[in-house]
């Protein structure tokens, strides 16, 4: 389907701002608890985190299309996690017992795995593009867009 914009979603099913950021509650089919600002990603109970928690700024996001990342999503029913089960939601990478390569869906299950390819999947190409603008652009303010973080510490801040 295509991209739903913010003003579409919100006429779509009504959406209600989190009193409390990071904590999603998804009401019934009308309504949808949207977290506006900072959401905290972590890894599962079972793993022991070797970086930091990420602070995601989920609003400064949303100049993209909801359904850029919440891509199962057809923009009637509430939002559901990243790790819901059947999605992103095994802790490890899985072992295939023949040597052969374990195949694309199954290697993002792993949601380490699902969240790099997303997350630094598009801030690489964004940057990747806009380099190869840059020739064009500068002469207007010199200054090129701002992409998100390509390097850990961008998102794994030192702790
Ligand atoms: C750049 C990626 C990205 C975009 C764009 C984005 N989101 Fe999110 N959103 C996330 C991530 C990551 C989470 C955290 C999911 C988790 O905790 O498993 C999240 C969480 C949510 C949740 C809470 C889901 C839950 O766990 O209950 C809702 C609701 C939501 N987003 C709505 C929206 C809406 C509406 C838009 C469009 C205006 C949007 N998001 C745009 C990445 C994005
Ligand atoms: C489809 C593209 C896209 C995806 C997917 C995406 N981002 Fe971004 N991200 C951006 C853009 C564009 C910016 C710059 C926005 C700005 O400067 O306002 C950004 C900025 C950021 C920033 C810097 C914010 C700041 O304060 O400067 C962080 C951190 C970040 N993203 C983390 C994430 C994480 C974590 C995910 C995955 C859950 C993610 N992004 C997914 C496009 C994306
Ligand atoms: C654009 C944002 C982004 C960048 C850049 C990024 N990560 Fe992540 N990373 C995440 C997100 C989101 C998760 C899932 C939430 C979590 O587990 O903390 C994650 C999870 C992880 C995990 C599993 C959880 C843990 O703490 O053990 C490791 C390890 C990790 N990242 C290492 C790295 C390393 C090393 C780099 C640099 C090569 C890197 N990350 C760059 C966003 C990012």
């Amino acid at each position: 389907m295509r991209s739903l914009s913010i003003v579409e979603v919100v006429l779509l099913i009504g959406i209600v701002a989190c009193a409390a950021l990071g904590t999603a509650v998804a009401g019934d089919d009308e309504e949808m608890c949207v977290p506006m600002g900072i959401i905290t990603l972590e890894p599962p109970d079972s793993v022991e985190a070797k970086r930091a928690a990420v602070e995601f700024q989920h609003g400064r996001h949303f100049i993209l299309a909801c359904n850029t990342c919440h891509h199962t999503w057809e923009g009637a029913e509430p939002i559901t996690g990243c790790m819901t089960a059947g999605c992103h939601d095994l802790d490890t990478l899985p072992r295939k017992e023949d040597a052969k390569a374990i195949d694309k869906e199954q290697a993002f299950r792993y949601y380490k795995n699902a969240y790099h390819g997303q997350c630094i999947g598009c801030h690489k190409s964004m940057k990747e593009e806009i380099q190869k603008m840059a020739s064009t652009l500068t002469g207007m303010d010199g200054k090129l867009p701002t992409t998100g973080p390509t390097g850990c510490i961008g998102c794994h801040p030192k702790e």
